[in-house]
């Protein structure tokens, strides 16, 4: 596996294999593997001839007082699972090579970023479509996979690359999980033992929740006022950041449960901000 940090470098091998009809894969991370990041190098890798991973920790997407200065890092080890996973490339850049101190260009999907994760974290997902675009126009990929634990950013991601005529085949992979159902994230890193212990109550309630919506319940606030509960009394230490049931294309917010619907939470616990999300089909 070669590692890239120059921009341009990428750009012209990227190029270059093109030229010589190779197809690529991408798989965009910030990096502290888990199997989450891993299984979608997996799913990748056999749809593609070359396979780059990037690890860049995308300053433009992190608020002013979230965790970019703390966000967790580990190069070697994430050099080596990349490999061991079949990557043929890392892409991993500083900082001021992916946005000198003239960059004055976003790319944004408001109609999609202002729900959810996009309500409590403003800007967010203009810095992810951004660095998304830059990582596209510099590799130039045939596939890209992301995964469906970030549900909106997925979602955001497939309608941008329609609205821009973008030519890659955009790729989602199921959420993959602790044994205990806990959904893999570099933030569950944040949690002491006992909030740990605690978090796999976040995909129980979804759960138990989506049990009540195939059961009959068709109207999303009774859904959202029992996950409400159900989080108060099992996860006392969590503060729950947003409870939404949404349309899984748009994100937008359903009163009725009449089709395929999203379940969506983001809690805080601790020092931590995690997601989960489950796909109600009725
Ligand atoms: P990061 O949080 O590192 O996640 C990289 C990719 O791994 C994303 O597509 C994310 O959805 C996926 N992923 C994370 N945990 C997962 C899990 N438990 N199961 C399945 N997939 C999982 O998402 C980002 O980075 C950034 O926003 C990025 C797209 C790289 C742009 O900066």
């Amino acid at each position: 596996m070669q590692t890239i940090t120059d921009p341009k470098k990428l750009q012209a091998q990227c190029l270059a294999w093109r030229r010589e009809g190779l197809t690529i894969g991408l798989v965009p991370t910030m990096g502290y593997f888990h199997e989450g990041h891993l299984a979608l190098m997996d799913r990748a890798r056999p749809d593609c001839d070359k396979l780059i991973v990037t690890l860049f920790v995308n300053p433009t997407q992190f608020g002013e007082n979230e965790d970019l200065d703390k966000y967790p890092h580990d190069f070697e080890g994430d050099s080596a699972k990349a490999e061991s996973h079949g990557s043929d490339l890392l892409f991993a850049p500083e900082k001021t090579a992916m946005y000198d101190g003239a960059h004055a260009t976003w790319v944004d999907v408001p109609e999609l970023g202002r729900h959810l994760c996009g309500a409590s974290r403003p800007g967010h997902f203009k810095g992810v479509c951004t660095v998304v675009t830059k990582l596209f126009m510099l590799s130039q990929p045939d596939i890209a996979v992301f995964g469906q634990k970030d549900w909106q950013q997925l979602a955001i991601i497939r309608r941008m690359v329609r609205d821009l005529n973008i030519p890659v085949k955009v790729i989602g992979h199921p959420i993959i999980r602790e044994p205990d159902g806990l959904a893999m994230s570099s933030r569950n890193a944040y949690l002491t033992v006992e909030e740990r212990n605690a978090a796999p109550a976040i995909q129980k309630g979804l759960v138990k929740m989506a049990e009540m919506v195939k059961k009959g319940e068709r109207s999303a606030k009774a859904a959202r006022a029992f996950l409400s509960n159900e989080y108060a009394s099992s996860l006392p230490m969590g503060k729950v950041d947003y409870i939404e049931i949404v349309a899984p294309d748009t994100v937008e917010p359903v009163d009725q449960i009449t089709g395929p619907t999203l379940a969506a939470v983001a809690v805080f616990i601790g020092k931590a901000r995690l997601i989960d999300n489950i796909l109600i089909e009725v």
